[in-house]
């Protein structure tokens, strides 16, 4: 999923080109924007966690681009891809390293098992193909 901050800057294309260049295919992709409800049940394996509550703030704050990508090893691939969550630590030259502007605002969401991966797909796409 790429984040507010990451759609307002217009940077939706750069980003999905680094992804597909990084050898996964895009199998759905759509623009929405969550409601802070959604965001929470979105988000909600973090619900004890401190930054809960900023979290879905922000995650609801403008528009986003959810995927569901496909790739041999996707979700350790893809969070190579991402970087670290704090983009202050993260690789040069992943995705947060060029693009996230703060732990909050950073860029990109990715999933962080095959499960959820599953989950997270269902939760923004109610139907697609492998096409
Ligand atoms: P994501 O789920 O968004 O891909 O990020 P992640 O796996 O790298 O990090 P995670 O631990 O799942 O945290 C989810 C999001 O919560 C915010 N966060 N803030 N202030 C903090 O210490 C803190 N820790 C995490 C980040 O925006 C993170 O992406
Ligand atoms: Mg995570």
């Amino acid at each position: 999923m790429i984040k507010p901050d990451a759609v307002a800057a217009g940077n939706t294309g750069a980003i999905s080109k680094m992804i597909e260049e990084a050898g996964f295919r895009i199998v759905a992709m759509k623009k929405t924007k969550l409601s802070a409800e959604l965001a929470g049940q979105f988000y909600e394996i973090h619900k004890e966690r401190p930054f809960y509550g900023e979290l879905c703030k922000y995650m609801s704050s403008g528009p986003i681009v959810p995927m569901i990508l496909e790739k041999e090893n996707a979700v350790e691939d893809f969070r190579k891809l991402i970087g670290a969550t704090d983009p202050k630590k993260a690789a040069p030259g992943t995705i947060r390293a060029l693009f996230a502007k703060s732990i909050d605002a950073n860029a990109i969401h990715g999933s962080d098992s095959d499960a959820n991966a599953e989950i997270e797909g269902n939760f923004f796409f109610s139907q697609f193909e492998r096409l």
